[in-house]
């Protein structure tokens, strides 16, 4: 088939909107799909970090004697000899630069071996000598440290604040005032920080596999770094074992990794154990939510104030933005969404599935409910009753908006009777809950190519990082329906740093970012084969985008996915055992461009809220200063025995001001709301209300000891 003619004329099947099984599934499953450690190339060294066994303080000496004696141990650096970094932005980067011990777990050195056993053995072998200073790392209420930052994570400003939510608050016939304690939490993808690099000084270029959530800004941090310029660094990856955020910015194992190969002369892969990660690759800040709501006897809300306390590390300000839902949920005229953070001796939080909403939207959503509670009134008909018809913040329209289609919906397919008693069976209290999910739409600049060739195949570049999401399937897709071709016409090349720039999969925005740039790409190649005359030359035809212009335009919309989340529990009155039963969730997403990897994307954010809320928990251990679950024996994701029937809906949704596809991101809006409308259900189970995650058998045989006072 000649592109110059068939492609124009023969109208292709669209192929946005259908199942599309992943593309690579098959070389997942079989496991020819290689993850950055399985990179082998010939003379391959590896890596393995020292951490600091102290919280906070300094190293006086490292003593490498008895590491280096060890068979096949190459080097060990150490922060007297390791090379000298060049400037980044994030400084949790500057690793082995100087002697100060900010966290427990932060490296100290690194043993680079011939093989993986002789780097651990070596790592272990390396003596450290400390001067240990006091520590904290206990983020109460009323810390000393506590101060209200510049802005927030996401860049929104701190503090918001609308005509006098105090007297509001005051004057309200109806109020809550409660607490909600949100633990920190960790990522742990299910592969772990890995990165291959190798630096060939005969050419004086560097290539670097890494697991990472986007190549390009890992590029441009590691020529900082290592003052190279941009196009002497090269940096694959093909395929990521998930990252939910914990690896959308460049972690310490890629720069060990550089350093390594540029000491040593040869490949060297770091891959950090799973018992390091907590401390190195960043966790969802611990938040501590006060949340008061006065409202009207009919629902009407008057007073909406939400204050968040959170930890940030020594090393750098990350601010968890919980209190940001609150400005874009329910209509409101007196408001207060404010956070304070404290500097504590702890690792360096970051990003994680859904930052701010997925704490933030648990205190709000679960205070929502209480409300209810006190009103009487069916938690639905409250949110219904309190959807605004312009974002609460703002002022501006929204692009669209159907959270009250979603609850409604929600409500039907589940069976939701409204404000409904306990119901028992023998041991077992049953209970239904619901809440609210929201997530912003976001979309930075990408660029792209479309190649057509000669054989009547297109080639289609763009810097995209599939990290399990499906994102190469539905950029497929997304080409093949702007070039009018089928879907097997279409080969697809991501995760390569030498491609135009990309952002991150991160922020729910790669399918809108990547995609307008594939769509762009393949609209122009489109248009130069239809000007096109006579068969195609033999290089085929190119064509190019950068949605730079675009993408930055700020429509004068807040543009937000919305969702509404049921679910079903059952509390086991003997063990204190909290076991969900069912999952339900309605999302408004825009158009859904891959009903089969968007399913898994809601429902794999659903199971996480249900982690988040059941069993999810990393402890800072107050006399050691460090995480006490650092495996997955110890910090329990729900597995298989634990989620129940799990349904994902949405609404079709058709908004004109996203981009070229319509869709608004999926990618977090599934974890938000979810552990709330869990919560929610508990105490309607129970007749008990927990304000603090998890809900472990611990907690709920605690408050099922204390005698039922009323509403709950
Ligand atoms: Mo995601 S937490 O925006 O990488």
């Amino acid at each position: 088939m000649s592109p110059t003619t068939a492609t124009l004329d023969t109208a292709a099947q669209a192929s946005l909107g259908t199942p599309v099984p992943r593309l690579e599934a098959r070389d997942k499953v079989t496991g020819t799909a290689r993850y950055a450690a399985e990179q082998n190339p010939p003379r391959r060294a590896y890596g393995w970090p020292v951490p600091a066994t102290i919280a906070h303080g300094r190293v006086t000496a490292v003593d490498t004697t008895a590491a280096l004696a060890l068979p096949g141990v190459l080097a060990v650096l150490t922060p007297y000899d390791a090379p000298r970094l060049g400037p980044s932005d994030d400084p949790t980067l500057q690793l082995l630069q100087d002697t100060r011990v900010p966290h427990r777990g932060w490296y100290v050195a690194l043993a680079v071996a011939d093989t993986l056993e002789g780097a651990r053995a070596a790592a272990e072998a390396v003596r450290v000598g400390y001067e240990a200073e006091p520590h904290d790392v206990t983020l109460r209420e009323g810390h000393p440290g506590l101060y209200t930052p510049e802005e927030v994570n996401g860049g929104y400003p701190a503090h918001r604040e609308h005509g006098d939510p105090d007297a509001a608050f005051a004057a309200a016939p109806v109020r809550v005032d409660v607490r909600y304690s949100v633990p920190p939490l960790h990522n742990h993808a299910m592969e772990p920080h890995a990165a291959t690099a190798d630096w060939d000084a005969g050419r004086g270029h560097l290539t670097v596999y890494d697991s990472c959530q986007g190549t390009t800004v890992v590029r441009t941090v590691l020529a900082g770094l290592f003052r190279l310029p941009e196009d002497r660094v090269t940096v694959l990856a093909e395929h990521v074992g998930g990252g939910f955020g914990s690896k959308s910015t460049p972690r310490p194992h890629v720069v060990l990794a550089v350093m390594a190969t540029r000491r040593c002369g040869r490949p060297v892969t770091v891959a950090l154990p799973r018992q390091h990660l907590a401390a190195c690759v960043g966790h969802r800040a611990p938040t501590l939510h006060r949340v008061r709501l006065g409202a009207r006897p009919d629902g009407t809300l008057t007073s909406l104030t939400h204050e968040v306390l959170t930890h940030t590390s020594r090393v750098r300000e990350f601010v968890e933005q919980a209190a940001v839902p609150g400005r874009v949920m329910y209509a409101v005229r007196d408001s207060r969404t404010t956070h304070r953070v404290a500097a504590l001796d702890v690792p360096t939080p970051s990003w994680m599935r859904a930052p701010g909403e997925t704490p933030g939207m648990y205190a709000l959503e679960s205070a929502m409910d209480e409300l209810a509670d006190a009103l009487g009134m069916d938690p639905v008909e409250l949110r219904v009753r309190n959807d605004p018809a312009t974002e609460p913040d703002s002022g501006r329209p929204f692009s669209s908006r159907h959270l009250v289609e979603c609850l409604r919906e929600g409500a039907t397919r589940f069976g939701w009777t409204g404000h409904r008693p306990p119901l028992r069976e023998g041991p077992l209290l049953i209970g239904s809950g619901v809440a609210a999910a929201t997530y912003p739409v976001y979309i930075a600049p990408a660029g792209a190519r479309a190649h057509a060739r000669p054989d009547g195949s297109y080639l289609v570049e763009v810097n995209a990082t599939d990290i399990g999401t499906g994102a190469r399937t539905v950029l497929s897709q997304i080409a093949a329906d702007a070039l009018g071709v089928p879907l097997d016409a279409v080969t697809l090349s991501l995760g390569n740093s030498a491609l135009p720039p990309t952002p991150v999969a991160g922020g729910s925005a790669g399918t809108a970012s990547w995609g307008w740039a594939v769509h762009d790409a393949c609209t122009a190649l489109t248009d130069r084969l239809a000007r096109h005359h006579g068969p195609l030359p033999d290089a085929g035809l190119s064509a190019s985008a950068d949605t730079t212009q675009s993408a930055k335009q700020k429509p004068p919309y807040a543009r937000h996915a919305f969702g509404a989340h049921f679910a079903e529990v059952q509390a086991d009155t003997v063990t204190g055992e909290v076991r969900v039963r069912r999952l339900l969730g309605v999302f408004a997403a825009g158009r859904i461009l891959n009903p089969r990897t968007a399913r898994s994307q809601f429902i794999g954010g659903m199971v996480m809220g249900l982690g988040m809320a059941l069993t999810e928990h990393s402890g800072l251990d107050p006399a050691f200063g460090d995480f006490a679950e650092r495996d997955l024996a110890a910090y329990h994701v729900p597995v298989n025995a634990d989620v129940p029937a799990v349904e994902a809906h949405w609404i079709d949704e058709h908004d004109k001001h996203l981009n070229p596809m319509g869709g608004k991101g999926i990618g977090e809006i599934g974890i938000v709301g979810a552990a709330a409308a869990i919560g929610n259900a508990v105490s309607r189970a129970t007749g008990r209300r927990l304000r603090e995650l998890p809900l472990t058998p611990d907690r709920v045989l605690a408050a099922l000891s204390v005698p039922d006072t009323g509403p709950v």
